[in-house]
């Protein structure tokens, strides 16, 4: 038997108990002629002590075990002279009667406890060694606790557990797919899942009317804090349902989660039009703990003479409540902060109102009084600073709503404790590419149009296109995006219509998606559904704005997994065997 407890289990009541534990040893420590053993595994820390009471064998191993030996240790129970009240076990340590090594550790590239000296690579490298710390144990177990609830959430909504498959078919819409060569049919690839969006929608024809899945999407996209190419969703879809249904359902599953995992009570999620989140938030995903919203005030500034303002298509303003005191040092900072390419504005204006009355960037062009009518325009009262932007109408919303997010986090208004969730609705059904000259599907090809926009979604006028909405909802907490889903189409017509907006010519979406139009002929009820990006709600739960953490095994940000060195180059017979060539030269 290599244990008769676990190492987080012991306590006072088990005093004089004979027992045997196996685990890691975390560190080791001496005073005179003892020896303190931290033992360690998943489920916590007991103190082992040698001393000279142990035997020679027992005294001889013991001065050969170092960090990570993985060692089995019998002893009795004894209540410890000086308790450790940070630990579960603290009141205990054993008294070592034997000690075998089960197996050597090397030294390890970097040490294993909650604050670590490695950098992120070498963790990486070593993923089964910073698995071994408590902060990214906590991450997983919180991750399974939440796969746990999602089950029991959704099964007693009648849902079923179905599986998709994962070599699929590459089609063009959305992120770059990854893609896998078919041995058996030369020259041809299959695709990895982006979403299991079309076969749940197959399911949904077959009847299936509540469907679920945790399961792995693959993007070939650009990595950021809260993306990773391989990602897990919670995906979700329903039949005979309006949009009203499917938010409850999932209003549900929210506060599911939040109790039971969190014990928090999530509050009443209300909903926000795509319109109104960009006017006064400039984001799609509005972070809503707090208000500081954005204030157009195009009219108020144009026309005075600052070229700046005159040539803007939009001038936009957050009111800094209390930072009229701001520094010139301060300001240039927020400048600078503004300038930087991941934002992108080309300065930075402000009004202050200080003790001494309104001073600005921009006096030699405003009057006071106009100066005040801005501060009014703004609700700024004195003590407050005005931060003001002016571009392209969507571009400058965007930098402003930054700008909001970053004064947030400056001011500590984003208390990490709330969570204030939020629908977005209302989405517009297309997006217009300037560079390709085309509409793109701004959730995805099978999202419906709002009835009430039929009519402009059969327009041959592209400015009516554009302002088709959709049956699209996202689910959004504290400024990120948690989920999305639509209601689908599920008429043979409107979706080819829709192919057809999208510019693929009868044969292209026959090829593409003869499948999904080949369904619908056969009775497709309406249906519609959500995913929830699981990665995301686990490190939200967790309080961490990377999803890296709550991945057993994640990509780095060059989408390397550095532990197995991969992608790596394949074998020429593998090649051949694939039937596909490579340029050696550029290998
Ligand atoms: P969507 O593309 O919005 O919708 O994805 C749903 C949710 O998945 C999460 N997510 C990601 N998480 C980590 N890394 C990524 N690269 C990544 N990309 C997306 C986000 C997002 O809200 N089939 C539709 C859903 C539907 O219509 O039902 C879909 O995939 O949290």
């Amino acid at each position: 038997m290599y244990r008769t407890h676990t190492c987080g289990e012991l306590r006072i009541q088990n005093k004089l108990n004979k027992v045997i534990l196996s685990g890691w040893v975390q560190r080791m420590r001496e005073l005179g002629a003892m020896t303190f053993i931290d033992l360690r595994d998943r489920y916590g820390i007991t103190q082992l002590v040698v001393d000279d009471k142990s035997t020679d064998e027992v005294r001889k191993i013991t001065a050969e075990l170092g960090r990570e030996f993985v060692i089995q240790a019998e002893g009795e129970v004894k209540e410890r002279s000086s308790k450790n009240p940070k630990i579960p076990t603290g009141d205990i340590e054993i008294a070592v009667e034997k000690i075998t090594v089960l197996n050597k550790s090397e030294i390890p590239p970097f040490t294993i406890e909650d604050n670590s000296d490695g950098g992120d690579d070498l963790r990486m490298k070593y993923r089964y060694l910073d698995l071994r710390r408590n902060p990214l144990k906590q991450a997983l177990i919180l991750r399974h606790k939440m796969a746990q609830e999602v089950r029991r959430y959704l099964d007693s909504q009648n849902f079923l557990e179905i599986e998709t498959p994962y070599l699929i078919k590459s089609t063009p819409e959305g992120a770059r797919d990854f893609v896998v060569p078919s041995r058996v049919n030369a020259g041809e690839f299959y695709a990895l899942p982006q979403s299991p969006q079309t076969f749940k929608q197959i399911l949904m024809v077959a009847g299936y009317d509540r469907y679920f899945q945790i399961v792995r999407c693959f993007r070939d996209e650009d990595l950021r804090a809260d993306r990773q190419p391989e990602f897990t969703q919670i995906d979700c879809e329903m039949s005979f349902v309006e949009q009203k249904d499917v938010l409850q359902m999932f209003e549900g599953l929210a506060k599911h989660l939040f109790k039971n995992v969190l014990n928090v009570e999530l509050q009443e999620i209300t909903q926000m039009t795509y319109a109104d989140a960009m006017k006064y938030y400039g984001s799609d995903k509005p972070d809503i703990r707090f208000d500081m919203k954005l204030h157009e005030i195009t009219e108020l500034a144009k026309g005075k003479g600052f070229s700046l303002f005159d040539n803007s298509e939009y001038i936009g303003a957050i009111c800094a409540k209390g930072c009229s005191a701001y520094t010139r040092k301060q300001i240039d900072e927020l400048t600078e902060w503004v300038k930087r390419p991941q934002i992108g504005a080309t300065g930075l204006i402000y009004i202050r109102l200080g003790e001494d009355g309104i001073k600005s960037s921009i006096d030699k062009f405003f009057t006071t009084e106009q100066l005040q009518e801005i501060a009014n325009e703004t609700s700024a009262q004195q003590g407050d600073l005005i931060l003001v932007l002016c571009g392209a109408k969507k571009k400058t919303q965007g930098q402003l709503g930054s700008l909001r997010l970053e004064m947030g986090n400056r001011l500590g208004l984003r208390d990490a404790k709330l969570f204030v969730p939020l629908w977005v609705v209302d989405f517009p059904l297309f997006e217009w590419d300037n560079d390709t000259q085309r509409f793109y599907a701004m959730h995805h090809p099978f999202t419906s149009p709002k009835p009430e926009h039929i009519d402009k979604f059969y327009s041959s006028n592209n400015e009516d296109i554009e302002n088709v909405n959709a049956n699209a909802y996202d689910f959004v907490v504290n400024g990120v995006e948690l989920g999305g889903g639509s209601i689908r189409i599920f008429d043979r017509n409107l979706q080819q219509r829709m192919f057809e907006i999208l510019g693929f010519t009868p044969e292209a979406a026959e090829s593409q998606f003869g499948f999904l139009m080949n369904a619908f002929k056969y009775g497709a009820p309406p249906h519609g559904g959500i995913a929830f990006g699981f990665d995301r709600f686990c490190a939200m739960f967790g309080g961490s704005d990377s999803i890296r953490d709550y991945i057993a095994f994640p990509k780095n940000n060059n989408g390397r997994d550095v532990m197995i060195d991969s992608p790596s180059p394949i074998d020429n017979s593998q090649l051949e065997e694939l039937s596909i060539k490579l340029d050696l030269k550029k290998r």
